[in-house]
């Protein structure tokens, strides 16, 4: 992993968890100028990444592998949704109760359900509620959420357009138009998700990650001039490491990250004839070599 030898500094220790909840919201975003989905059959087939798996297939096994592959789960297949729907501000009495007002989490772990109808909310809840992990386990940010939905700012994106680093007239998938987007390559495209702070848009705000917040005002404010794409995206990889259920990568990644260097100092007091005390002045510093704080949440 490639590193930013930032100054030292206190490494700031976000809080960890993702919670804040919510409920209510008006949610009022429709799907880049295609119809309306109205199941979740519906949803599953419009943004299943197979679509793409036949041509890419290095690319979409290593998305396969990523976090984004399972937005809607934890470690070990934990379902997090489940636990918010039971109780606290989001909680429904019957799953058939849900709308899309129960989902404000959607906004960055499943943000095409924004752009369906809350008939899929509904059928959504009852799937999380029978923890039907098959379904669950398919819904997930893939390749139309980032090369479509997320892709562009200043317009909404064309209806039959993907978008990638270089134009192509003729793209050989069931998509013919790639269009470029430089957006795409810019720390903001990936803060759509990852997090400015409280998200206030909400009532009462729901916060979770909060990365891209520490990176512009932590990293780049410091003089950091690294990309996200270029520490998590080296060669285009699509793992998107760290892969937390690999407990041994993942802490080798963080020693990485976070370089510790203790110096020790020992000597004896000696206030008076005949008394000893021994001292040890210990220094550690703790560099953060990543472009944010870590743990992000
Ligand atoms: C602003 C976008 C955003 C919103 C809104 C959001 N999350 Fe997250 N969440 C993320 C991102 C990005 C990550 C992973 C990266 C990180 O934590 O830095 C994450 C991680 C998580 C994790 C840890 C996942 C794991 O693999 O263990 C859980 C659980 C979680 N979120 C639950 C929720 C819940 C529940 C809500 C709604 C109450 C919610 N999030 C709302 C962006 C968001
Ligand atoms: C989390 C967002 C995200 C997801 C999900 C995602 N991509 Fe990408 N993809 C990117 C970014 C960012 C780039 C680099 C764009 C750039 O360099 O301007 C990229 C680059 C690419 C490239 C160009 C590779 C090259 O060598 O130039 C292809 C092809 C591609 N993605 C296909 C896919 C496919 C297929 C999937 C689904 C299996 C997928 N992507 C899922 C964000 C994503
Ligand atoms: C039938 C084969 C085929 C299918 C299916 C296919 N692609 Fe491609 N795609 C290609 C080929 C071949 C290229 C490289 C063309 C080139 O570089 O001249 C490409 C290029 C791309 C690029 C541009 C890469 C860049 O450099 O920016 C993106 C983005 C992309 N594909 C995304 C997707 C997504 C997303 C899907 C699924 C919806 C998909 N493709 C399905 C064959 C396919
Ligand atoms: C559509 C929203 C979205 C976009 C865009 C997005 N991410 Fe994520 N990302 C997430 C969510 C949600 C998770 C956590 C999924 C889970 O485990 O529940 C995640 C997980 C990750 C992880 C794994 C670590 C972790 O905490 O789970 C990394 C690394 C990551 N994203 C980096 C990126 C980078 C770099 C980009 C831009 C190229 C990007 N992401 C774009 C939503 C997004
Ligand atoms: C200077 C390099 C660098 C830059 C720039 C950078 N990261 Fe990271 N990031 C790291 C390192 C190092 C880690 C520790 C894990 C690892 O090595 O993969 C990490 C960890 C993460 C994690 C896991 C957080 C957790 O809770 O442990 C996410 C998510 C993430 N980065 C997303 C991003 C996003 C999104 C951006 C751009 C806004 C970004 N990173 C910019 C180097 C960087």
């Amino acid at each position: 992993m490639p590193g930013f030898a930032g100054s030292k500094k206190t490494l700031a220790l976000g809080v960890l968890g993702a919670a804040l909840l919510l409920w209510g919201a008006g949610l009022a975003w429709a799907g880049g100028g295609q119809a309306q989905v109205k199941s979740l059959a519906g949803l599953l087939e419009r943004y299943d990444s197979k679509r793409c798996q036949e041509c890419h297939g290095e690319i979409y096994e290593q998305w396969s592998r990523s976090h984004h592959a399972r937005s809607l789960m934890g470690l070990d297949g934990f379902s997090f949704m489940s636990k918010y729907l039971r109780k606290g501000p989001l909680a429904v009495k019957r799953p058939q109760d849900a709308t899309l007002a129960n989902f404000p989490c959607a906004k960055c772990h499943l943000p095409q359900l924004l752009t369906a109808g809350d008939q899929v909310a509904k059928e959504l809840a009852e799937v999380i509620w029978r923890d039907d992990k098959a379904v669950v386990g398919r819904l997930n940010i893939g390749c139309l959420v980032c090369h479509q939905d997320k892709a562009v700012v200043h317009h909404r994106p064309e209806p039959g357009v993907l978008y990638g680093a270089k134009a192509l007239q003729d793209h050989e998938g069931d998509v013919k138009t790639v269009r470029r987007s430089a957006f795409m390559s810019s720390p903001a495209f990936c803060g759509q998700c990852h997090g400015m702070g409280p998200n206030f848009e909400f009532t009462p705000p729901v916060q979770c990650a909060t990365l891209y917040g520490s990176y512009l005002h932590g990293y780049v404010a410091d003089g950091g001039s690294r990309t996200c794409l270029d520490c998590h995206m080296s060669g285009k990889d699509h793992t998107f490491p760290p892969d937390f259920s690999d407990r041994e990568g993942t802490a080798k990644l963080y020693r990485d990250a976070l370089p510790m260097e203790v110096q020790a100092l020992p000597y004896t007091f000696h206030p008076r004839h005949g008394q000893y005390a021994p001292q040890v002045v210990v220094g550690v510093t703790i560099r953060n070599r990543a472009g944010h704080r870590i743990p992000d949440g």
